[in-house]
């Protein structure tokens, strides 16, 4: 086989056998061939797209290029190993949140997670936030954790599924990262050599997300579903807006403040709408509860009762981070700077752009531009308002908060583009467009 032969039927619209997809990652690991034959071939699934299958084999051929973690060890009662995955969000916290409230509802979980990049947060950099906080975890020690305390969440490591990893880097300086066919196995492939059976996605549209429309995500989210089923593994996916950041907070410190507020049972109707949701799916295909209604119940039950901020607390405990956070907030990092927006009108606010949020929150410095750069865990803003509440000129509608009055300055007039205002109020609706 000759991978020009390969570029050649994929540019003609040709379908892959598995043997061919295998030898193009071979290649590709081996370095047998080169990456602007690489580069070639993937422009080539670009335009022509996959089928199914041929993406199910690709999907294959990466998860098989690394280490597949093997979790049945933390499933003594042969349970389903489950997990969580967002295509990127806006002040998007739910795994902090809704992994000890599963936790408390019995299902033990062994979570791999990734850190922010361009305008979207991750969930490692959030915990980290936590001081002490460590995630850099064998999976050995991963594993121990969760059989000690029900729950832990570590970094990805390079050494599950490198063949992302290499053709990744090639469609960033490609132009092709957004194929619905190279998404989807990227995305599968990660998940189930993490050593997931069962995994619930929630794939985002919109303004802060990187589809902007529904129908993409809808699209996306259907792909993963089939592939994983293909696989022999059961995947549902969320699909979801994020036209505005989710919360009030948007930010590393902050976000997991906002997080232990909701576990202490101060929710914002967003968050709970969308963590309900999907602990809901959790516990309903996981068998932990028979119907959607015994499984708000049962969430409801992890809220009121403490356990699941108990579990939350565990976390930290368990993986070398500060508890008293959780009571204290000053045990958090603190900013020199605070600064706030006020409204210019009586009113309602129409619209909090996540986009025009997230990149002021970047500029106060609370993301990362390259995978390298450094983050301040207490840079972030804070939404005192969000859509559908009423204002009143002169009224603060948010509030930044940095290490370095420049940078205030520069993420304020980012930040008072992002909101909109009307003298009629919007009823947001639901944040769920759809459920696959
Ligand atoms: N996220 C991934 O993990 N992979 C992609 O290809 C795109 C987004």
């Amino acid at each position: 086989m000759r991978f020009v032969d390969l570029i050649e039927k994929k540019k003609r619209g040709g379908e892959h056998t598995k043997e061919e997809m295998n030898f193009i990652i071979s290649s590709l690991m081996s370095g047998m061939a080169e990456d602007y034959q690489v580069s070639a071939w993937l422009m080539a699934v670009y335009f022509k797209g996959m089928t199914l299958q041929e993406t199910a084999y690709l999907t294959e051929e990466i998860i098989t290029s690394g280490e597949v973690i093997d979790l049945s060890p933390i499933c003594q009662h042969g349970e389903k190993v489950l997990d969580k995955h967002s295509t990127g969000g806006v002040g998007d916290k739910i795994t902090l949140i809704l992994i000890p409230l599963l936790a408390a509802c019995g299902i033990p979980i062994a979570k791999l997670s990734g850190r922010g990049l361009g305008h979207t947060g991750g969930t490692i950099d959030k915990l980290e936030s936590i001081p002490g906080f460590k995630t850099n975890l064998e999976i050995d020690e991963l594993i121990q954790k969760v059989k000690d305390v029900g729950l832990a969440i570590g970094a990805q490591t390079k050494r599950l599924t490198p063949a992302d990893g290499r053709l990744y880097a090639l469609r960033d300086v490609t132009a092709t990262v957004d194929s619905i066919p190279l998404i989807a196995s990227s995305v599968v492939s990660k998940k189930i050599a993490s050593g997931a059976d069962y995994v619930i996605l929630d794939v985002k549209y919109g303004s802060g997300a990187f589809l902007k429309t529904s129908e993409e995500a809808s699209e996306l989210a259907q792909w993963m579903v089939n592939i994983a089923d293909m696989l022999g593994k059961k995947f549902h996916a969320v699909i979801t807006s994020m036209e505005q950041p989710l919360g009030r907070a948007v930010g590393n410190a902050i976000e997991v403040i906002e997080s232990i507020e909701f576990l202490k049972g101060n929710m914002t109707t967003d968050i709970k709408e969308l963590t309900y949701e999907m602990a809901s799916l959790a516990l309903t295909s996981l068998g932990k509860a028979q119907n959607k209604e015994e499984a708000y119940q049962k969430i409801d039950e992890a809220v009121t009762s403490g356990k699941g901020l108990e579990y939350f607390r565990q976390l930290i405990r368990s993986q070398g981070g500060n508890p008293s956070v959780i009571d204290n907030y000053r045990f958090f990092a603190q900013p020199n700077y605070a600064y706030q927006i006020k409204s210019p009108q009586n009113g309602f606010i129409w619209n909090v752009d996540a986009y025009k949020t997230a990149y002021a929150c970047k500029l106060l410095g609370a993301g990362r531009e390259k995978k390298h750069d450094i983050i301040d865990y207490s840079a972030g803003i804070y939404l005192n308002k969000i859509c559908g509440e009423p204002v009143t000129e002169g009224e603060v509608v948010a509030t930044l908060y940095a290490n370095d009055a420049d940078k205030i300055e520069a993420a304020q007039e980012y930040l008072k583009e992002a909101f909109s205002y009307s003298y009629e109020q919007r009823n947001r609706g639901s944040l769920i467009y759809k459920i696959i």
